[in-house]
């Protein structure tokens, strides 16, 4: 949990129509729908120091809100299609999934990818992996959540409570070269299994800490592998407008567990935090 502001108006992420234009504004016109970007400070190109300073329902108020005011750059179109609870997934879960597995995970046709759990951002990256031809290895602690993730396109899964060592079982499905690409949502708790679940030479899009902020690493592995470990913080505009043109060139939706009304936004946070959904719980205004 990351605290806030007394007073802050929370949800980084949003979807909406454009009531209204300030004078200047030539790229947007009432009436258009939008979705939000999670850093909005972030343009193009790599992060920087004051890239990631922004973070509407954070450092600044967020979408949780019938009328936000905000600089024409902080939203961008949305996928062909999309209705704005769809649109609103999009902004940090699947950002942040297709840079794990397109933008920095470079994926191709062939290769085989390793996601963790059923939570918003691994749905997305499931989804992503095999839209590029890649062989998913997906993992879940629960029985029903597997057959959902078989049923989503997962060529195999795992359950991670009945198998602790599941990096070895992922690399076993691979004929025991290993995956070349592991979107790391766990953190401390998993990265051991991940790294152990690898290729040499393979990759791991570090995202989430769901076990911890810190724990053991197996050091000399990584580099005896040679892993690249790259840490993934969402992405720029620029990344949500690639990531909007693969979207409409895959016709991907996201899938959406449950939707709440703005009144019942702490039940909401309590369901998420229960680990009962599959993919993401969408706000509706
Ligand atoms: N770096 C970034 O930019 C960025 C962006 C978004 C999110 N995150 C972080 O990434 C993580 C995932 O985010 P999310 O929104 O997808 O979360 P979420 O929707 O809350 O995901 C929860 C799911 O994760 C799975 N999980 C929990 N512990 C696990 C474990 N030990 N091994 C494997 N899976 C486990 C569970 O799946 P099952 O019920 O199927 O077991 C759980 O339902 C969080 O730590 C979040 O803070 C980071």
């Amino acid at each position: 949990m990351i605290p806030v502001a007394d007073g802050r108006i929370l949800m980084s992420d949003g979807a909406g129509e454009i009531a209204a234009v300030g004078q200047g504004v030539e790229s947007l016109r009432p009436g258009d729908a939008v979705v939000s970007t999670f850093y909005p400070a972030w343009l193009l190109g790599e992060a920087e120091a004051g890239s990631t300073r922004i973070k509407p329902g954070e450092t600044v108020d967020g979408y949780g809100a019938e009328l936000v005011a905000v600089p024409e750059t902080w939203v961008t179109r949305l996928p062909a299609g999309y209705s704005f609870q769809e649109a609103a997934t999009l902004t940090c879960a699947g950002l942040t999934a297709w840079r794990g597995v397109v933008t920095e995970g470079r994926v191709k046709p062939g290769d085989h990818v390793l996601v963790q759990g059923t939570g918003g951002v691994s749905i997305f990256a499931l989804q992503f992996a095999k839209a590029a031809g890649a062989t998913v290895i997906a993992t879940s602690s629960s029985p029903e959540k597997l057959e959902k993730l078989r049923a989503l396109g997962a060529d195999h899964v795992i359950n991670y409570r009945e198998t602790p060592e599941w990096g070895r079982a992922a690399r076993d499905l691979t004929g025991g070269r290993g995956v070349d690409i592991v979107v790391e949502v766990g953190g401390p708790g998993t990265l051991a299994q991940s790294i152990s679940a690898c290729r040499v030479s393979g990759r791991i899009s570090l995202i989430g800490a769901l076990t911890g902020a810190r724990g053991d690493v197996p050091t000399a592995l990584i580099f005896l592998k040679q892993l690249e470990i790259k840490g993934v913080a969402v992405g720029s505009r620029t990344d949500q407008l690639a990531m909007i043109q693969g979207i409409d060139a895959a016709g991907i939706k996201p899938v959406i567990d449950s939707v709440y009304p703005l009144e019942d936004l702490a039940e909401a946070y309590r369901y998420q935090e229960a680990h009962r959904h599959f993919g993401k719980i969408c706000i509706e205004l």
